[in-house]
């Protein structure tokens, strides 16, 4: 496992905008690409990550929403698709690890239904509410090259984006 670096918003919009390919099968390889996601996004630290964020635009995802002192519980979603979304929206104060320090707040729905491979390659129905729900819609808009503040409006957007951007300055 290794941890890699994760891209934001400041090292341009070529990779995160890109739109992820499915996978074909579930193997060691990807496995092993699942490893190094959830270490990178425990790392962070964060609660989802989709495998664009560390430059492999493919249709994976992982997420941990154990909170602090619970025992970990990873979850790896492959080509996930979501088959319902119920029409009660769900408004939450979103961040993510590409657009680092800042957050707002985003309606989705409040409730989906989605299949995804699971990290043994089996196929899994579920549906999510919650945290789950904002997490996973969160994460699917990166397969499709979306980011949370491209809900937002567009001067909210330019200014995050400027923000990141004098982040890193600053850090580096
Ligand atoms: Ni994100």
């Amino acid at each position: 496992m290794a941890i890699r670096p994760i891209l934001t918003v400041a090292d341009g919009l070529s990779v995160l905008k890109q739109k992820s390919k499915p996978v074909e099968q579930v193997d060691d390889a990807l496995r092993a690409l699942m490893d190094d996601m959830l270490e990178t996004m425990y790392d962070a630290p964060g609660i989802g990550l989709a495998a664009v964020q560390i430059g492999e635009p493919v249709r994976v995802i992982v997420m941990d929403l154990a909170k602090e002192g619970e025992e970990p519980a990873p979850r790896y979603f492959v080509n996930p698709e979501i088959t319902w979304a119920s029409e009660e929206l769900f408004s939450y104060e979103e961040g993510c690890l590409s657009v680092p320090e800042i957050y707002d707040a985003v309606e989705r729905p409040a409730k989906v239904k989605l299949t995804y491979l699971n990290y043994q390659g089996e196929k899994v129905e579920e549906e999510a509410e919650g945290l789950y729900a904002v997490c996973i819609q969160h994460e699917m808009d990166h397969l499709e090259g979306v980011l949370f503040i491209d809900h937002l409006s567009r001067l909210k957007r330019d200014r995050a984006v400027q923000k990141v951007k004098k982040l890193v300055r600053d850090a580096a």
